[in-house]
């Protein structure tokens, strides 16, 4: 037997996973990122196994009173500067060893959001290693970073070289009035669903972790040798800054009144701000339909809105996830699936403002999946930067295509569509990294060998 069949029918060892793939954040939280560089492997495996203590497993994901917990997630460089071998080095994908800002034109990182802009270090290869922590408030989170900031005592060559802190509101609102992380898939086999009914049939443990069946019925590609690799994942990490206030005079300049406004930009992300979808509430917000975690995300779109007139085709969540849209076509939508976390940034600009104040705002996404050039990729560079898997062309995502001034946005309705034009770029990147979240005996493995 191989390193890569390994046991696709076994159950998924939550306890070798790291927490943040399964568990929900508690709302709400408080989160800080902690990027790192190490210039000698000895002392970066000392930090980590330091570490290690603090990082927190799946097992009993669902269970809510475990708020507060830190990930580990290490860059290609960061694992050659952590000692690992050439032959491990070159077994990972490609995606991954070339990094997110080598790929920069395919995922639409262009004019403003190209690397070159980037927040340093995120623009170079000094990005080795991530901690992220996460706690219901910054009392519960202070331990978990003073155990960071202990892990580097005495340890002159790993240092801190960039951190974030992120939050959510109590209302969970987000910097353009809206409430997110509502879409999750289901997991076969993690043991409870995190999904709401209409999340769809649970997909595959390999989708999300590596060293089980994907839904291609293979393993995907496994980092050798398998006790680096299994239990995996890769992440997507993306600092995306929000352009509020141009999001705003947008929707004012395209609109006749407030209630216009607000249904333009429900239309152009596919669910109101209280988080209540379209395809259900077509006229106006409905709260009481957003609370309702049987309805809030049971729906679809080809035989409930086949013609857009709710939701349109090019819609944000639409896009994004396509849901029985394209049925009648060869694409399995399931194989493009993320987990995608999103964290606000930066203070709110407070409401009715139209200037923008210079504050730099927005969300640190983090997605999540084993294989980066089937999901992440694919519906960056298909879904969200080109209109033709819906047949609009080469309209983008209005909310965060790469639009650039030239974007247009079409609202199905009648007798005659709308086509809103010129839409600028709301959404520029800030920074981005393509990590590997090692399952924990994995952690162990980097931290305990002899280069
Ligand atoms: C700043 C940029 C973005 C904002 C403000 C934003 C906002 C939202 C909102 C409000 C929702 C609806 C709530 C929900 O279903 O969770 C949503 C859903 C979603 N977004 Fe985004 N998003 C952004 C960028 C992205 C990016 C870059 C991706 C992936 C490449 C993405 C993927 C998704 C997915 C997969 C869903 C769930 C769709 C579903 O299952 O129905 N989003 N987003």
């Amino acid at each position: 037997m191989t390193d890569n069949t390994c046991q696709s029918e076994s159950q998924v060892e939550l306890y070798d996973i790291q927490a943040t793939l399964f568990r929900k954040r508690p709302a709400p939280y408080v989160a800080t990122y902690v990027l790192l560089r190490i210039d000698d492997p000895s002392d970066g495996r000392q930090m980590l196994k330091r570490l290690l203590p603090h990082v927190a497993s799946a097992a009993r994901w669902w269970d809510p009173s475990d708020s507060a917990w830190m990930s580990v997630a290490l860059s290609h460089s960061g694992l050659r500067a952590l000692g690992v071998r050439q032959a491990s080095l070159d077994s990972f994908p490609e995606a991954f060893r070339e990094g997110m800002a080598v790929r920069a034109e395919r995922l639409g990182d262009t004019g403003e959001s190209s690397p070159e802009h980037w927040d340093a270090p995120l623009n170079s290869g000094d990005v080795h290693l991530a901690v992220s922590a996460f706690a219901p408030d910054k009392a519960t989170l202070e331990p978990l970073l003073a155990a960071c900031r202990e892990s580097l005592r005495g340890l002159l060559a790993v240092r801190v070289v960039y951190s974030l802190e992120a939050y959510q509101l109590p209302s969970r609102r987000t910097h353009l009035g809206f409430v997110d992380n509502i879409g999750v898939p289901d997991i076969e086999g993690a043991g409870a669903a995190a999904g709401l009914p209409g999340s769809g049939a649970p997909l595959k443990a390999g989708e999300f972790v590596l060293g089980y069946e994907n839904q291609l019925g293979r393993l995907s590609p496994l980092p050798q040798p398998a006790t680096l690799g299994r239990n995996g994942t890769y992440v997507a990490l993306r600092k995306l800054h929000v352009k509020v206030a141009e999001f705003r005079r947008y929707l004012k300049e395209n609109a006749a009144s407030p209630e216009e406004e607000e249904l333009l930009a429900a239309k152009m992300i596919g669910r109101w701000p209280s988080g209540a979808p379209l395809v259900l509430a077509p006229l106006h917000d409905d709260p009481g339909l957003a609370g309702d975690r049987t309805r809030v995300n049971n729906f679809t779109y080809r035989k409930q809105d086949d013609a857009g007139l709710c939701c349109p085709h090019g819609a944000h969540i639409r896009r994004m996830n396509p849901r029985d849209s394209l049925d009648d076509t060869i694409v399995d939508v399931d194989l493009h699936r993320l987990l995608h976390r999103g964290t606000t940034y930066g203070p709110m600009l407070p409401e009715g403002q139209l200037e923008d104040d210079g504050a730099d705002r927005g969300i640190v996404f983090t997605f999540m999946g084993t294989d980066l050039a089937r999901q992440f990729e694919f519906i960056k560079s298909q879904w969200a930067n080109d209109g033709d898997f819906v047949g609009l062309g080469t309209e983008k995502d209005p909310l965060f295509g790469d639009s650039d001034g030239t974007g247009t946005f079409t609202v199905p309705q009648r007798p005659v569509r709308r086509r809103l034009k010129q839409l600028p770029r709301f959404v520029v990147t800030r920074a981005g990294a393509y990590l590997f979240m090692p399952g924990i005996r994995a952690l162990t493995w980097i931290a305990e060998r002899d280069t």
